[in-house]
C-alpha cells in the first residue's frame, strides 16, 4: 500500500519515525501526496543518485513534476505571464544547462575565500547582537534576538537589501513555507517580497555599486526580472534555513553537555561540529528534494517510468544506516561532512560556505559570551513549526 505523505516529526531533534521502517522497507518507497502518487526516496546511496540527477528533472514545468503548476488549461494567459515574470532567475527550478548560466554568475560570490572575507563582518554583528541581549537579559528569545537576526542582518548587507525592511520579508517567508496557509495566502506573501525586491533592483540599476547586485547588473547578462528572481531566492534561502539551524543547534548542544564541554576545550572541532548538526537535524527534508523521472530507468533495483514523480528524503538519507554508524546518536567526531543536509550534484547549495561559517561563529560566539546559557521550556514544550518545509522552532526562551 503507498505511504500516505507527509508525515511529521514528532520530535525536534529526529526524523519523522516512520522513516527508519520505510528505508528498511526499500530504497524507493511508493507514496501518495496530494491524491498524486510519488516515489519517496529513503536511503543515502539512492538519494545521492537522483539529486546527481541523470535522466531526473527539478523543473516544475516538467511534465509529471510533483509541484507542477495548476493545470494550463485552467489558467488565463494574463495569470501565465505573471507566473513566468515571478519565476524568472528562480534557477532552483532549472535543469542544465539554463541553470548553469545562473550558478556560474554565482559561484565567484560565494567561494570560500570571498566567505573566509566576510567572516570579520559575521562575528561583529554576532557579538553586537549578543551585546544586546545581554544587556536587555537576563533572558530573551534566542530565535528573535539572535537566532534569526544574525543570519537576515548577513543576507542583507552581502545582497544590499535594507534590514530595517527585516520585517517585511522574514514575516512574508514564514507565511509562504507554512504548509498551513493557503495556497493564495502563501502565494500573496511571495508576490510582496517579489514587489519590493522589484523596486529595490531598479533603484540599485540606477546606480550600480561594487557588491553582488552591481556586479551582476553591470555585468549584463541577466534581464531585470531575473535580477529580481535571484535577489528572491538569495533573500529566502539565505536568511530562513541559516535562521533555524542557529537555535535547534544550541538546543542540541546544551542537551549534549559532554560533546559542548569539548568544543568549549578544543574550538578546533567546531566545522566538524557543524557538519554533524547539519546532518543530525537535517532541517531541510523532502520540499526542497521534489523532481521528476524524465527517463524509463532503474533506481535502486525499482523501475521509475518516465514522468514519475519523486521525492527525496533528506533526513532518511542522513539518518541512514548504510552510510552513518549508529545514525540518531549526535556525534560531532564521526566525519559527518558526506551528508545530504545542502543537497548534491548541481543544485548543491550555493550558500555552504557562508552558512557553515554563519553556524561556526554563531555557536562558538554564543557559548563563550554566555556559558550559563539554558533553556527555560521542556523540548515538549519548545513550539516548532512541524507545519513548515523548512523545520525549527518559532521560539526558543532562554536565561543565563
Ligand atoms: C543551514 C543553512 C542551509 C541549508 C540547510 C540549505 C540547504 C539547501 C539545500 C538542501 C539545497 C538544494 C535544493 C535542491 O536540491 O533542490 C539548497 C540550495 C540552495 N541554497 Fe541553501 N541552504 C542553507 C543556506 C543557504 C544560504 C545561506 C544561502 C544564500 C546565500 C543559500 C542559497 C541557496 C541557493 C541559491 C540554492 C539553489 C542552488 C541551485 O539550484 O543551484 N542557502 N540549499
Amino acid at each position: 500500500m503507498a505511504q500516505p505523505f507527509p508525515v511529521q516529526r514528532t520530535c525536534p531533534f529526529a526524523p519523522p519515525p516512520e522513516y527508519e521502517r520505510m528505508r528498511e522497507q526499500a530504497p524507493l518507497v511508493k507514496g501518495t501526496l496530494s491524491g498524486k502518487d510519488v516515489w519517496l526516496v529513503t536511503r543515502h546511496a539512492e538519494a545521492k543518485q537522483v539529486l546527481a540527477g541523470s535522466g531526473i528533472s527539478t523543473n516544475p514545468a516538467t511534465p509529471g513534476h510533483p509541484s507542477a503548476p495548476p493545470d494550463d488549461e485552467q489558467v488565463t494567459p494574463e495569470e501565465r505571464a505573471a507566473r513566468e515574470k515571478f519565476t524568472a532567475g528562480h534557477f532552483i527550478d532549472l535543469d542544465p544547462p539554463e541553470h548553469g548560466r545562473f550558478r556560474r554568475l554565482l559561484i565567484p560570490e560565494f567561494t570560500v575565500r570571498r566567505m573566509k572575507e566576510l567572516r570579520p563582518g559575521i562575528q561583529r554583528l554576532a557579538d553586537e547582537l549578543l551585546d544586546d541581549m545581554l544587556a536587555k537579559g537576563p533572558d530573551a528569545d534566542l530565535v528573535e534576538a539572535y537566532g534569526l537576526a544574525l543570519p537576515s542582518l548577513v543576507i542583507c548587507q552581502l545582497l544590499g537589501v535594507p534590514y530595517a525592511d527585516h520585517e517585511l520579508f522574514q514575516s512574508r517567508t514564514r507565511t509562504m513555507i507554512s504548509s498551513m496557509d493557503d495556497p493564495q495566502v502563501r502565494m500573496a506573501a511571495a508576490m510582496e517580497i517579489h514587489d519590493y525586491l522589484d523596486a529595490l533592483i531598479t533603484s540599485m540599476a540606477e546606480r550600480p555599486g561594487d557588491d553582488l547586485f552591481g556586479r551582476l547588473i553591470t555585468g549584463g547578462a541577466l534581464s531585470h526580472d531575473e535580477l529580481v528572481g535571484v535577489a528572491f531566492l538569495l533573500l529566502v534561502a539565505g536568511h530562513e534555513t541559516t535562521a533555524n539551524m542557529i537555535p535547534l543547534s544550541a538546543l542540541t548542544l546544551l542537551r549534549h553537555p559532554e560533546q559542548l564541554a569539548a568544543l568549549r576545550a578544543d574550538p578546533s572541532g567546531w566545522p566538524a561540529a557543524v557538519d554533524e548538526l547539519l546532518r543530525y537535524l537535517s532541517i531541510v527534508d523532502w520540499v526542497a528534494f521534489d523532481r521528476v523521472s524524465t527517463e524509463d530507468q532503474e533506481i535502486g533495483g525499482q523501475q521509475v517510468r518516465k514522468g514519475d514523480g519523486i521525492y527525496v528524503l533528506g533526513a532518511s538519507a542522513n539518518h541512514d544506516e548504510r552510510a552513518f554508524e549508529r545514525p540518531d546518536a549526535f556525534d560531532p567526531g564521526r566525519g559527518a561532512n558526506h551528508h545530504v543536509a545542502f543537497g548534491y550534484g548541481v543544485h548543491q547549495c550555493l550558500g555552504q560556505n557562508l552558512a557553515r561559517a554563519e553556524l561556526e561563529i554563531a555557536l562558538r560566539t554564543l557559548f563563550e559570551r554566555v556559558p550559563g546559557l539554558r533553556v527555560t521550556m521542556s523540548d515538549e514544550e519548545l513550539p516548532a513549526k512541524y507545519d513548515g518545509a523548512i523545520f525549527g522552532l518559532t521560539a526558543m526562551p532562554v536565561t543565563w
